[in-house]
């Protein structure tokens, strides 16, 4: 079966709007694979110019605007938050949860990621749920136990057929922004791992799950990477911020 192949841009709390006018005109040249989707996340601010620019541009359909993070909350006194509502009515169609970062640096635990996971899907939205271990945890072989340990909070929360409508992205804490990238091989064996998870609740729904990687991807790897039996694409920070590299990776997807 032919997995959806997803590559995924996470500007994180860089760019601007030249860039995204620049962006937009250079994916509208991209030729990508009929089974390639790419999601473009950048910093909220900028997310309605991408939508008005995408439209004003006529930007390929298979070309989609991502949110980095969403409240799990609907509406209300939570300053500073971005509710599913706001970012349906900017024509988002994806949301990062749980990206390491938000984890380590502002403490979301498992369990919010989960009622994150939870609001963005009840919104009509595609969460890009990640999950990843520290370089400490693969050192000491826990590296299962803490992916199982991510996800079960959220087949808990969600129940394992709802997560058909879930894209994964594994992402080792230690690879992110290092240069320090999984090896293709120890990338599959990670991604098998986590499609085995999923099958022992839901065999059709690990099928069709596109598991990600991300973790210092780059037009020199991005080709190995993504031919792994169990890799469907990545999560691409750094090198998504260069025009020229993220054409490459999206082609090689
Ligand atoms: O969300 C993206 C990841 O954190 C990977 O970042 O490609 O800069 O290592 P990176």
């Amino acid at each position: 079966m032919k997995r959806q192949a997803i590559v995924a841009a996470n500007w994180k709390m860089n760019g601007s709007l030249s860039l995204i006018k620049e962006m937009i005109s250079a994916l509208n040249s991209v030729k990508l694979a009929e089974n390639v989707d790419v999601v473009v996340c950048p910093p909220a601010p900028f997310l309605s110019a991408f939508a008005v620019c995408a439209q004003s541009e006529s930007l390929q359909a298979n070309i989609h605007l991502g949110a980095q993070n969403v409240s799990e909350h609907k509406s209300g006194a939570y300053t500073g938050e971005i509710s599913t509502d706001m970012l349906n009515e900017v024509s988002v169609n994806y949301v990062i949860v749980g990206h390491s970062e938000r984890r380590s640096v502002y403490k979301e635990t498992s369990t919010q990621v989960a009622h994150k996971v939870k609001a963005t899907l009840n919104a009509g939205l595609t969460p890009i749920l990640c999950i990843g271990e520290s370089e400490d945890e693969r050192t000491a072989e826990q590296t299962e136990t803490v992916l199982a340990s991510q996800l079960q909070p959220v087949i808990d929360e969600i129940g394992i057929d709802k997560f058909i409508d879930v894209v994964i992205a594994y992402e080792p804490v230690w690879a992110i922004g290092t240069g320090k990238t999984a090896s293709p091989e120890m990338a599959q064996a990670t991604h098998l791992f986590i499609r085995q998870f999923l099958a022992n609740a839901n065999q059709i729904v690990a099928d069709k799950v596109p598991l990600l990687y991300g973790g210092s991807v780059n037009a020199a790897n991005c080709e190995e990477l993504f031919a792994q039996t169990d890799i469907d694409g990545g999560l691409i920070g750094g090198a998504s911020l260069k025009v020229d590299e993220f054409k490459i990776i999206c082609s090689s997807a």
